[in-house]
């Protein structure tokens, strides 16, 4: 069986930073599986797909290719979404929150299985999203859940969005963080939780090389 280490956890939880440098270092694929949900929410909005009609947007995620190119230890991979770089685009509170509300749609998920699954390539996978271990590769060797306090994660991700030149307030994301959050965990399916043999991280006040380390420790028999 080709090895799968998941990593599952709320918004902010460090899973995107840790994942990729993870799979860096093991010299694994990477699947962020919230970018697919990201872009198929993008592309229902392209389209004006009304995101209410499961059976309309199950129909464009199928229909919706969606390619990841490049992406090492430093960058993220880019995102093309029927040809076009949605990198940047995907990343915006207006697209997570579109993710965060077609992901409850139990038709969207199934339209997402295999193409999730279709990432499991030797050598290895690292997966990173909300449900990874539960439901979309629950004989995963090793599984992670990172979590944080909702105050460091909105901090977390101020940083990054600054960054990338995003102006938000500090007040807003927190209030965005939980209320996805609590959206996550409560919807009938797939809720965020950790899988019951996973290994759960607190990292708050953790820095992003102490978690990497905590990881790897745990790919080591
Ligand atoms: O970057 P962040 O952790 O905020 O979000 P993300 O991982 O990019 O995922 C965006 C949204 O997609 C989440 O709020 C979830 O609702 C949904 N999602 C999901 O339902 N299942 C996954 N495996 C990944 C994301």
């Amino acid at each position: 069986d080709v090895p799968v280490l998941t990593i599952d956890g709320p918004s902010g939880s460090g899973k995107g930073t840790i994942s990729r440098l993870v799979a860096n270092a093991l010299g694994w694929h990477y699947l962020d599986s919230g970018a697919l949900y990201r872009a198929v929410g993008l592309a229902a909005a392209w389209e004006s797909v009304d995101l209410s009609d499961a059976e309309a947007v199950a129909t464009c995620a199928r229909r919706t290719k969606l390619a990841f190119k490049g992406g090492d230890k430093n960058s993220e991979p880019r995102l093309l979404v029927n040809g076009v770089d949605a990198t940047d685009e995907i990343r915006t509170e207006t697209a997570g929150a579109a993710a965060s509300a077609i992901a409850a749609l139990p038709e969207v998920r199934d339209a997402l299985l295999d193409v999730q699954r279709n990432f499991r390539k030797l050598p290895g996978l690292v997966a990173d999203g909300r449900d990874m271990g539960t439901v979309i590769f629950p004989d995963a060797q090793v599984k992670v859940f990172l979590d944080a306090s909702a105050e460091e994660r909105a901090q977390r991700r101020y940083k990054q969005l600054k960054n990338k030149g995003i102006s938000v307030t500090l007040a807003g994301l927190l209030g965005e963080i939980v209320a996805r959050d609590a959206r996550d965990a409560n919807r009938a399916i797939a809720p965020l939780k950790a899988a019951s043999d996973a290994v759960v991280i607190d990292t708050t006040g953790l820095d992003i090389d102490t978690v990497v380390a905590q990881v790897l420790s745990l790919m080591t028999p």
